[in-house]
């Protein structure tokens, strides 16, 4: 089994950005834990990041065959692209959406998401915890023995 983990747009300043919303971990530090995770529950893991929407639609394309599922935390996309969904509609990969921060508890413009449309489910507002529980989420969807 083989998890694809995307991140979007300003995901790489984790750390330093706005660490009263979104903490001090950074992502090199999520993506460590990640691995751990990954090879605690026997799969394989490919974790990536990008600030560039086509690059995502892309790697998104890229997963077919490939992996077996998609978590993503689109970033700012989440709520303004088509094209990122468009994408996942596409590959028919089990999708899981993910924040770090709770959407639903800030701006109105923050509570309305594309991804969700072609998600199983969302976590959100629990911070890097969620990358952890997503993966135990999406290892129990895809039915795999941990
Ligand atoms: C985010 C929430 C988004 O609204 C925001 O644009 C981000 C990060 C989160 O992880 O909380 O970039 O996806």
């Amino acid at each position: 089994v083989s998890i694809l983990v995307l991140n979007g747009p300003n995901l790489n300043m984790l750390g330093t950005r706005q660490p009263e919303v979104y903490g001090h971990t950074t992502l090199p530090q999520i993506e460590q834990m990640c691995r751990q995770l990954s090879e605690e529950l026997g799969i394989s893991l490919a974790f990536e990041q990008s600030n560039h929407e086509g690059v995502m639609v892309d790697m998104i394309h890229a997963s077919k065959g490939v992996h077996d599922a998609i978590i993503i935390n689109a970033g700012a996309y989440t709520h303004t692209s088509i094209a990122i969904m468009d994408a996942l509609a596409s590959v028919e990969l089990p999708t899981l959406e993910l924040h770090l921060s709770n959407v639903h508890a800030r701006e109105e413009f923050r509570h309305f998401s594309y991804i969700s449309r072609v998600a199983i489910g969302l976590i959100c507002g629990l911070g890097p915890a969620g990358y952890l529980l997503s993966l135990r989420a999406m290892v129990d969807h895809l039915g795999v023995k941990a």
